[in-house]
């Protein structure tokens, strides 16, 4: 039995920065908190967490000191918020986010309704949300003309696989384009995320079953798992001690394993060790 790892698997460069930013602030000024976890990876919350990094679920929850900004971004409204209460901000927001919530801004400022294609509760989504103002909304489902101005700009959740963008903007096409005056799409999935899924699919195609790893909570490692398990039997894991040995029975001759953007090499390689064991 083989197994062989996507060519592009793990960490992003989004996710990356956005550790070491805060590991060099906890090294530099002492215990801080971030505004929600750094990134959805329960394992990399706790490894802060020895560093003096602690996860506050909301700013009221932050009293003065330093408050670190996750790689998902906020809104507008939490900055100034913040910065209303003097706490001191580490601003982690990884670039391909801040291209969509300026996006967003600049859509919103023209006069543009702004389509979000995303999940409308996930922090990334709200922080670009925050930037639309008013004329923002997140779906995933065509909106109705009713909840929309006569000029219209999409943008996307950056961890979204482009296909879903692509059939998404198709049936917005079907759907409005004889009733809007103007239609702008951005594209903003990230390229780590295009990266990551082509990765993964052309494994996926290879391979008898796919092993993908990482929080149930990550948005990017979700859509990894879903892309993966339309072509070939797949199963979703947290941790090595999730793989169950039944899977490799039969037919198996090459597992394929991918990860999400935010789930660190050491799982990756758990996982690794224990499908080798299991051989
Ligand atoms: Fe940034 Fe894309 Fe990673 S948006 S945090 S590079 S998955």
């Amino acid at each position: 039995m083989e197994i062989e790892k996507a060519a592009e698997i793990g960490f992003c460069t989004g996710v990356r920065r956005a550790i070491e930013m805060i590991e060099r602030a906890a090294a530099e000024i002492g215990p801080l908190h971030t505004l929600g976890p750094i990134v959805h990876n329960q394992q990399v919350v706790e490894r802060l967490a020895r560093f003096g990094v602690a996860v506050a679920d909301s700013l009221g929850n932050i009293e003065g000191g330093t408050m670190a900004i996750s790689s998902h971004g906020v809104g507008p409204q939490i900055i100034e918020e913040a910065e209303a209460r003097d706490i001191n901000i580490i601003d982690t927001t990884c670039p391909f986010v801040r291209r969509t919530q300026a996006a967003a801004k600049k859509l919103a400022n023209a006069g543009f309704s702004v389509v979000v294609f995303g999940d409308r509760d996930h922090p990334e989504v709200q922080g670009v949300l925050g930037y639309a103002g008013e004329k923002g909304l997140a779906t995933i489902e065509v909106p109705p003309f009713e909840s929309l101005s006569q000029r219209v700009g999409i943008l996307s959740q950056t961890t979204q696989s482009f296909s879903a963008f692509h059939r998404f903007v198709s049936a917005f096409v079907e759907a409005h384009l004889e009733t809007v005056s103007e239609l702008r799409v951005v594209n903003t999935i990230c390229d780590a995320t295009r990266r990551h899924q082509e990765a993964a699919l052309e494994l996926a195609r290879r391979s008898d079953l796919m092993i993908v790893v990482g929080s149930r909570s990550s948005a990017n490692t979700r859509r990894l798992a879903e892309l993966c398990s339309a072509l070939v039997e797949t199963h979703y894991v947290e941790t090595a001690q999730e793989i169950d040995p039944e899977w490799l029975g039969g037919h198996v001759e090459r597992i394929g394993v991918t990860a999400g953007a935010s789930t660190p090499d050491e799982v990756i390689d758990e996982v690794i060790s224990r499908l080798k064991l299991m051989q």
